[in-house]
């Protein structure tokens, strides 16, 4: 008994006082630390404190920490289970060896098995360089079961310290990545390599910290201002998921009326339809005590993705963002808004559209670089897509895009208009343009020209300016009051939560990656 004691107390010191006040002055808290802040309190069952690495080489027989710089277990978060791994920087820099991997492995097979998510926490020097190839093979077994866990049960990857080389790739294969500012930091290669190859000076800073990937890179999904608030919205973002695949998520208790309306949204849309609004605005309002968690917030900023719950039922939200390039769909947007979709859609969370855009972006940027195959990804993600998808269209639908943001085709289960909505193959001045072009041309005084538009326009708009054409083909089921729009959605949700829709069977798709 006494040796358990005295062993436990060792292994809780990691790689000693000295290394945990280092962690602590650059602003970090200690692997343990970290498991306690996330987990609730004594819910932790730790595994392989015991764990030493085998390797002798380079002095390391001398140097041997217990728990061999990760600390593994379960736990549970809300009352409800979760595994996690959380590398300790202060035993050899948190590097991976042969046994840490077994360790991790250990921890992700059993989450498989039992169907509870797994939390990843991130802060290490990379392949423990002692052990050469069975480091790297560490690595390689950890990444095959991100893969085989994926859409099984959410995973999680909090980076809070370094995560360099090719240790990043398993962070990227999970669902979500959460960064501290200014403590985290991500990159294939570091400065100093970029350094001799390309003759870059960048900081680890400006190459891969928080603002670098939440911003250019859209690498990660959330960012705290420090690790407890990282910690806050990891736990957040896991009372909107199941457990796993076959679960529901968890209903919230709420006590928001689900009738209740807000009239300011039946003026919320401008006026003049190039007059931009916050689409952020109208989830707020129709969501559940106007709470939303916004995934990838600052990362192609024309789109909004995020979850809210709608009378406690755990929703994903699409909408396009008028107040941001015009709320086009490019490249960055539609691979955000195509991965968030079928992340709800492997982990049974319904998917409410509201849809405002006037089409993709045009440009030989966006041609060169694929937004050909960049856009087929989320016309895949909504064909493919078998949760309940309810669409609101609150303006601007126009070509390409309408049929993208989960229309009726694709399989959209709800489709509803608010009066103000357009949906046309495209904008009224580019159709005028395009249908009487020939007369166009003869007509060489400027502002003639600028009248005839405008008054071919006026019976453009009036023919496809509005829901009446779509509805009239049942494309809309149905043109609702703005106000009454949470209500709407409540019902669709309650009506469609035993929908079962399948795809043929298949290995696998072959979807544009
Ligand atoms: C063994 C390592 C280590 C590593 C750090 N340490 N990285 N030990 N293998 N990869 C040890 C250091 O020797 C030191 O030991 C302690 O950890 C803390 O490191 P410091 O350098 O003192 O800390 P700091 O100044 O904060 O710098 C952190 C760092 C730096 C930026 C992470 O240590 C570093 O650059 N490490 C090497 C990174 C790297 O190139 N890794 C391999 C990447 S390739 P003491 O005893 O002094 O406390 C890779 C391949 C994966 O990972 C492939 C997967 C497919």
């Amino acid at each position: 008994m006494k040796r358990l004691i005295a062993e436990r107390e060792k292994a809780r010191l990691g790689g000693g006082e000295k290394r945990i006040e280092a962690q602590h002055k650059k602003g970090k808290f200690t692997a343990r630390e970290r498991v306690d802040m996330l987990l609730d309190e004594g819910s932790f069952e730790e595994y392989d404190m015991f764990v030493t690495h085998r390797t002798t080489d380079f002095g390391l027989d001398k140097e041997q920490y217990l728990s061999d710089g990760v600390i593994t277990g379960h736990g549970t978060i809300d009352g409800r289970s979760v595994y996690i791994f959380s590398q300790d920087f202060t035993v050899l820099g948190g590097s991976l060896s042969e046994t840490n991997a077994l360790k991790i492995c250990k921890v992700m097979d059993q989450a498989m098995k039992v169907g509870a998510p797994l939390i990843g926490i991130n802060d290490s020097g990379g392949a423990r360089i002692q052990e050469g190839v069975r480091s790297l093979s560490g690595y390689a077994s950890i990444f095959q079961r991100n893969i085989m866990a994926s859409g099984v049960i959410p995973q999680i990857s909090a980076i809070f310290g370094p995560c360099a080389g090719g240790a990043v790739y398993s962070p990227a294969l999970t669902d979500f990545v959460v960064m501290a500012e200014k403590t985290s930091y991500m990159f294939v290669t570091g400065p100093k390599v970029v350094k001799t190859v390309t003759g870059e000076t960048i900081t680890d800073e400006d190459l891969g910290g928080a603002t670098v990937h939440s911003t250019k890179s859209g690498v990660t999904h959330f960012v705290g201002a420090n690790e407890t608030e990282g910690i806050l919205l990891i736990k957040k973002l896991l009372s909107y998921l199941p457990q796993n695949n076959l679960e529901e998520p968890p209903l919230a208790v709420c006590s928001d009326p689900a009738d209740r309306m807000d009239e300011k949204l039946n003026t919320i849309i401008p006026d003049k339809p190039s007059i931009p609004y916050d689409v952020k605005d109208i989830i707020h309002s129709i969501a559940d005590n106007g709470e939303f968690l916004e995934v990838q917030r600052q990362y192609a900023r024309n789109i909004v993705v995020g979850f809210v719950t709608f009378n406690g039922i755990s929703t994903g939200i699409v909408a396009n963002q008028p107040n941001f390039l015009a709320g086009c769909l490019d490249i960055n947007a539609s691979r955000k808004a195509a991965r968030f979709v079928r992340f709800c859609d492997a982990f049974n969370i319904p998917i409410v559209t509201l849809v405002d855009v006037p089409g993709f972006l045009p440009g030989s940027a966006q041609e060169f670089e694929g937004i050909i195959s960049n856009g087929a990804k989320l016309i895949f993600a909504y064909g493919e897509a078998t949760v309940p998808k309810i669409t609101i269209i609150l303006r601007k639908a126009y070509g390409g895009a309408y049929i993208v943001m989960s229309s009726k085709q694709l399989r959209g289960d709800v489709n509803y208009a608010w009066p103000t909505a357009e949906i046309a193959v495209m904008g009224p001045i580019g159709a005028i343009e395009v249908l009487y072009n020939r007369d166009l041309k003869a007509i060489k005084n400027p502002e003639e020209r600028a009248k005839f538009v405008s008054d071919n326009a006026t019976e453009y708009r009036e023919k496809f300016s509005n829901p009446y054409e779509a509805a009239k083909y049942g494309y809309i089921d149905d043109i609702i009051e703005p106000r009454n729009t949470r209500f709407r959605i409540i019902r669709a949700l309650q009506t469609l939560s035993t929908k079962k829709d399948v795809n043929p069977p298949k290995k696998h798709s072959t979807l544009p990656l």
